[in-house]
């Protein structure tokens, strides 16, 4: 798989440029959703090589990350005249990296695409890696492919758009990575509130920004070494089995949580598994946990909702059969993946999370 530039964004005008001109093209898109053409598109509009774009707009959130949005992408390449070597720019959340980067990779059999990443959530994740695809059949996505952008743009002017919630949501991925890494990396970010970059303070803004290079660092290095997931990037679902089913959970009883908080009572969880059956120190998991707890909260379920929970963990796409893995750690930086748990182990952690 070829590299894929990872660019710190000082100017987002002149990286721009630095980027589109980087590739040879003959149309340019650009793909937004509602609230980033509204929000992010006046951003970058004057910039001299934005000029002449096609505009490509779909409906905003998880809910249109669909086949009908898909098939809305490929006809407006279409009927703007759209060729093998015409240049597609996501501009957006993940849901827009995700299926921008799916369109651009089927249409014609594949053009190229740029990620300008908008959200903390798709800087430190969805956009890095090559991870494209849609949702289908009521599983999230579940049809995509493996396919790098041209560069991902990574600008601090986006964050700046962001309230709290969507600050937390982006942040719980970077406490990921910086489990996966080092002490010194998961120290930092357990000394650090990133809502308080919404008070305008530079130097906070650029503490914040030095993070989300080290963080994508994390990823990338893993990527790297196994881009289509066969085995040591299945490091970066830590958190995620259990938190997909707490996702999953939320959304069959119609509360609404965003993935990062989601990801963040995961790391609760999974942690815990971690001390339990692979010897992680226990008060490198007190910390996380009394962190995730003030800023995060607690999410709420009793025992008549464990079998659910674990039907979700058993069904986790990332499951085969009736095993459940997890990703787990020996310590920090020390990764073990394909850790398989009994039901009654996962019972275990599931008392501790409720009654904690
Ligand atoms: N979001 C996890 C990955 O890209 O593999």
């Amino acid at each position: 798989m070829k590299k894929q530039d990872v660019i710190m964004v000082d100017t987002l005008s002149d990286c721009l440029i630095k980027a589109v001109s980087a590739v040879n093209f003959d149309r340019l898109f650009c793909l937004t959703d509602t609230t980033t053409l509204q929000l992010c598109w006046p951003l970058i509009s004057d910039v001299p090589v934005m000029q002449g774009a096609v505009m490509i707009t779909i409906g905003a959130t998880d809910k249109n990350k669909t086949i009908e949005s898909l098939m809305h992408v490929w006809e407006s390449l279409q009927k703007g005249g759209a060729t093998r070597h015409s240049l597609l720019i996501n501009l957006g959340g993940g849901m827009v990296t995700d299926l921008g980067g799916f369109a651009a990779s089927t249409f014609k059999r594949g053009i190229k695409y740029i990620n300008i990443p908008t959200t903390l959530l798709s800087q430190v994740d969805a956009s890095v890696g090559g991870k494209t695809g849609i949702n289908f059949g009521g599983l999230k996505n579940e049809i995509g492919v493996f396919n790098l952008s041209e560069s991902v743009l990574l600008a601090p002017d986006f964050l700046r758009t962001l309230d709290d919630d969507n600050l937390l949501s982006g942040y719980a991925e970077m406490l990921k990575h910086g489990l996966l890494d080092r002490q010194e990396h998961l120290t930092e970010l357990l000394a650090f509130d990133p809502t308080t970059v919404r008070g305008g303070d530079v130097a906070i803004e650029q503490q914040l920004v030095q993070m989300v290079g080290r963080s994508v660092a994390v990823k990338e290095r893993i990527v790297e070494e196994d881009p289509t997931e066969h085995g040591i990037r299945k490091a970066l679902n830590l958190g995620h089995t259990a938190g997909h089913a707490i996702e999953s959970l939320a959304m069959e009883e119609n509360r609404m949580v965003l993935h990062g908080y989601a990801v963040a009572w995961g790391l609760i969880m999974e942690l815990y598994l971690s001390a339990v059956k692979c010897g992680f120190p226990s008060d490198v998991f007190h910390q996380v946990e009394t962190y995730v707890r003030e800023y995060y909260g607690k999410f709420h379920y009793d025992c008549k909702h464990y079998d659910r929970l674990i039907d979700f963990i058993r069904h986790d796409k990332k499951n085969v059969g009736e095993t459940m893995n997890f990703t787990l750690l020996g310590g920090i930086g020390d990764i073990r993946i394909n850790q398989s748990c009994s039901k009654e182990e996962i019972d275990q952690m599931l008392d501790y999370y409720r009654e904690n």
